[in-house]
């Protein structure tokens, strides 16, 4: 399972990237705009902290605008992912920058025919969002089952890259239903690696380290 960093803020991407745990990163225009800077200058700024697939959003709505905004996205840096949202204009500009195999990510999905459809575009990434399912009711995990099932039916290549994810306990549920990606604040990826006994296990080696008075450089 491969862990994106759902966040423009460079200094936390460099510092995860430090741990060579991260494989990419996702943004969108809230957190372009959370970032306070300027899109293409942070874009590219990421680009060069990770090798894996870098989201950049097009903000067009339609189509023809849509191949505009990608044409200059993909110029930023070889690992741009150009993210585009699961409307019939969206698709439609993942189909044609697929076939030149530019990489895509369809954002907003939230219904496992968005991501039916989504697959048939030829995106490299679909991106269901569980976090703001769970907010209006609806469990976001089962819409991370649904699409597993209908990618293996027909052996899909679109890579399932759940989104939206607030805690750990989603990623771990992600993990278990087959999502082949989670992106995730960088909070929650650190999260991962807590575990009470762990620190316990740790202030218990100490101490006894301690008493046997020795070291080891
Ligand atoms: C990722 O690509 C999405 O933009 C992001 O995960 C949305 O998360 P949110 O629902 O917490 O804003």
């Amino acid at each position: 399972m491969k862990f994106f960093a759902d966040t423009a803020d460079t200094a936390e991407i460099a510092d995860l990237a430090s741990t060579g745990l991260l494989d990419g990163v996702t943004t969108n225009p809230s957190l372009i705009a959370k970032s306070g800077r300027d899109f293409m200058e942070v874009t590219k700024e990421i680009c060069g902290l990770t090798d894996g697939p870098v989201s950049a959003e097009v903000v067009a709505l339609d189509h023809e605008t849509m191949m505009k905004e990608a044409e200059v996205l993909r110029k930023i840096a070889d690992n741009v992912c150009i993210k585009v949202p699961l409307t019939i204009d969206g698709l439609k500009t993942c189909k044609a920058l697929t076939k030149d195999g530019t990489m895509v990510n369809v954002t907003l999905c939230f219904s496992a025919n968005q991501a039916l459809l989504a697959a048939k575009a030829g995106a490299t990434f679909v991106s269901p969002f569980i976090g703001r399912h769970d907010d209006n009711g609806v469990n976001g995990l089962e819409l991370i089952e649904d699409i597993r099932i209908i990618y293996d039916n027909y052996a899909f290549e679109t890579q399932i890259l759940a989104a939206s994810v607030r805690h750990a306990t989603h990623v771990l549920e992600c993990a278990k239903i087959g999502a082949d990606v989670a992106t995730m604040p960088p909070k929650v990826i650190k999260a991962l690696a807590n575990h009470v006994l762990t620190d316990k296990g740790i202030e218990g080696f100490m101490k006894d380290w301690a008493a046997t008075g020795q070291s080891i450089l």
